[in-house]
């Protein structure tokens, strides 16, 4: 028997009606905030991550699925692909691609899909999972780079885990500084380490080295000691960093959206500069962070394109479903009625009343003019219909049709105006 590839999963019903759930529940918040979808392809040109994530993170490095795709042709070259492992990439390549700070204001965008990493799999982490991520972007002069945009993402997203009814978070935030600041944290890093480094596992020898901010996404017990006692980027912020994370702070106090400072939070992809930030769920285990982001003012640039300083977020919405209270058997919504063709001859009349219904926004399940009447009732009651429609000739001559209650057994004949109405109640 095939079965499905090792981290990723069949997602059935009703399981799916809490995914449904989720979904609208996103899109509808997003709108009120003015952001539109986009979707990008899941698959990409391979150096859009190694530029943008970064080669030295454990996502580029250890967990991409990515290959040399043969050329079709003979004058067509080869080409190195990914699956995406997120979208924030996708999102600045189309940004730049499609010239989109021509168009006015930032860019509020929006997206729902697969991602993908070759991660070890375990309860809330897969090598095919989904997230759910918004970005705002553009050029400067249309306020990109604000603080007011950092505060109204974090507080959407604190707005829609209280929309999903999901209590028990905390949003973790620190601010990584911008470009300048970095490089004299990485000098301080580098200095800090260089004494201890060889007491270290061996991924933090080479990051030692290449990306000493990367030290920080080490999950080796043994090291954890060292890394506590190293510098913590606070301290190497300049004035502007520190001005616009007291900013963010002032804000998000201003609409009440509780914090807690975490300066050890550093996030695994390269492209941050400035706010960072994880939500973390506390009946989750080992893999609690649900959401992550932060800004990436200087993605752009990296890309190729103009200055278009940003913030995102995405949402890891595997998990943010198993945190849920909500049961799918709450969500999955049950047929209202179930069509009962009796007798040969009676498939197309009970389509045709099917139709009539389903017009009136019923949720209508259609039998087989081959099953006895006993059959029709017990698959309808099985399925959880509220009521069964019996269509016979009698029924279909009268123009009217026996409507069968299935919880109390009650049997009346309605004519067929009256059907939809009679079912909706
Ligand atoms: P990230 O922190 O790598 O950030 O991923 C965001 C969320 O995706 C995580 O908090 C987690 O909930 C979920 N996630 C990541 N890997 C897995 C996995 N293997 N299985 C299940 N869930 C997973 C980003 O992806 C950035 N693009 C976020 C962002 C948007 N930053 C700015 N804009």
């Amino acid at each position: 028997m095939i079965k499905s590839v090792r981290g990723t999963r069949d997602l059935l019903p009703p399981e799916t009606a809490l995914w449904d759930f989720v979904d609208s529940t996103a899109r509808d918040l997003f709108r009120a905030y003015n952001f539109h979808e986009i979707r990008t392809p899941v698959l990409e040109d391979l150096s859009l991550f190694q530029r943008s994530v970064g080669e030295d993170t454990d996502i580029v490095a250890k967990e991409m699925f990515a290959w040399q795709d043969r050329g079709r042709a003979e004058n067509e070259k080869g080409q190195w692909l990914a699956l995406r492992p997120e979208n924030t990439a996708g999102v600045v390549r189309a940004y730049i691609e499609h010239k989109l700070w021509e168009r006015p204001g930032v860019q509020k965008l929006y997206y729902i899909g697969p991602q993908f990493r070759r991660e070890r799999p375990q309860k809330g982490r897969y090598r095919q999972f989904y997230q759910i991520g918004a970005e705002i972007l553009g050029p400067p002069a249309a306020g990109s780079e604000s603080p007011a945009r950092d505060a109204e993402l974090l507080e959407m997203l604190a707005a829609l885990l209280d929309r999903l009814a999901i209590r028990d978070w905390t949003l973790q935030l620190n601010s990584v500084g911008c470009a300048h600041d970095r490089a004299r944290y990485n000098e301080a890093l580098r200095a800090a380490l260089s004494p201890v480094v060889d007491r270290m596992c061996a991924d933090c020898q080479r990051r030692a080295v290449t990306n000493p901010l990367r030290v920080f996404d080490c999950k080796v017990p043994e090291d954890q000691p060292i890394i506590d006692k190293l510098p913590r980027i606070r301290h190497y912020l300049d004035q502007p960093c520190r001005h616009h994370f007291a900013e963010v702070q002032r804000l998000l106090t201003a609409v009440s959206v509780p914090f807690v400072l975490h300066d050890r939070l550093v996030r695994g992809l390269d492209y941050y500069e400035k706010t960072a930030f994880e939500f973390t769920h506390g009946g989750l285990g080992a893999q609690n962070a649900i959401v992550g982001g932060g800004r990436y003012d200087g993605l752009s640039e990296t890309l190729g394109g103009p200055r278009a300083p940003g913030i995102g977020f995405a949402i890891g919405e595997d998990r943010l479903i198993l945190s849920l209270q909500k049961s799918a058997e709450e969500l999955a919504k049950k047929p209202d009625a179930y069509i009962a063709p009796l007798g040969p001859g009676m498939n197309a009349e009970a389509a045709r009343l099917a139709r009539e219904l389903r017009r009136h926004e019923l949720i209508i399940e259609l039998g087989d003019e081959s099953f006895r009447l006993k059959k029709s009732l017990e698959t309808a009651s099985k399925i959880g219909a509220r009521y069964a429609v019996i269509v016979g000739e009698n029924e279909v001559n009268a123009d009217a049709f026996a409507l069968k209650n299935l919880a109390t057994g009650e049997q009346v004949t309605v004519p067929r105006a009256e059907l939809a109405e009679k079912i909706r109640l």
